[in-house]
């Protein structure tokens, strides 16, 4: 993303149709306390942290059980790590505050293997990942966690098509809006010529794959040009560039699936309509 992507996310979660964020963070407060009970961790490592602004359950529940903590964020967002530093070190003076300014995958392996760590994975950012990333991403992280490590683990659950479509296609346009400003950032970072003018966004769930797929549709033919490479192609009228998956799951199938990387289920929490899944794993 870039800093407009970042601000249209924050847009995304405030939005009416958009439960995640709302229905992730109401589970995280409702179960704070039994999650943090149940895995007793001296860290908690968040992957991809932004603001931190769910952690914040469970922190407080970490101090008032444990005394004392180390926060290790891990983002490649430098201004998020300062906001959550500044957030964190205010709100809880108890808090270590060690941020990792590092792309996850580089960063949970710089976390020390004989602290018992608590690494907290939310949003159901899982969801982005594709078959091949799924399987990479959490091989790297089993592989860096230690015996005494937990995994929690935000996912969102597969519900009634309407729900989830309306989820990704807000009648405000903010999700069109956010999937097509992908263009612009790829323009400054490739040197090419999307145009926002010719193309719309389209989205649907797909059931087979049981994800939503976002797509950028172009309105009329036209060439794209890539002049650093060298190389072009025409984008037929109606033909779909796939910019986004957001993958929903069934919580049973995925803790059978999280056993293949040693990862063993403590814990399910969800909330009172089974939208949304936090899981406790622990490392086996
Ligand atoms: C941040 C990956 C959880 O898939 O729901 C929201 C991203 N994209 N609307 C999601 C997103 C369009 C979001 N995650």
């Amino acid at each position: 993303y870039d800093q407009r992507g970042s601000e249209l996310f924050e847009e995304i979660c405030e939005l009416p149709e958009y439960y995640l964020t709302r229905t992730e963070n109401a589970i995280l407060e409702t179960h704070a306390r039994d999650i943090i009970a149940c895995a007793p961790a001296r860290c908690i490592a968040e992957l991809g942290a932004g603001y931190s602004k769910k952690t914040i359950h469970l922190l407080t529940e970490q101090l008032s059980q444990r005394g004392s903590s180390i926060f290790a964020p891990i983002d490649v967002s430098a201004a998020g790590l300062r906001a959550s530093r500044d957030a964190v070190s205010a709100a809880f003076p108890a808090v270590t505050f060690h941020g990792l300014h590092a792309r996850y995958q580089d960063g949970f392996s710089a976390i020390d293997k004989d602290l018992p760590t608590l690494f907290v994975f939310l949003g159901s950012t899982i969801g982005n990942f594709n078959h091949t990333d799924f399987p990479r991403f959490f091989r790297a992280l089993s592989a860096a966690m230690g015996p005494n490590d937990y995994l929690l683990l935000g996912a969102d659950r597969v519900k009634s098509v309407k729900i989830l479509e309306d989820a990704y296609n807000d009648s405000r346009g903010v999700t069109a809006e956010f999937i097509l400003n992908v263009f612009g950032n790829i323009n400054r970072l490739l040197g090419s010529n999307f145009e926002r003018g010719k193309m719309r966004y389209h989205s649907w769930f797909n059931p087979e794959w049981r994800q939503i797929e976002m797509y950028a549709v172009a309105n009329e033919s036209h060439e794209v040009r890539f002049p650093r490479v060298p190389t072009a192609f025409q984008w037929q009228k109606d033909e779909k560039i796939l910019v986004e998956i957001s993958r929903k799951f069934d919580p049973i199938r995925l803790q059978e699936q999280l056993r293949f990387f040693d990862l063993g289920a403590v814990e399910h929490f969800t909330d009172p309509r089974d939208w949304f899944s936090v899981l406790l794993l622990k490392k086996e």
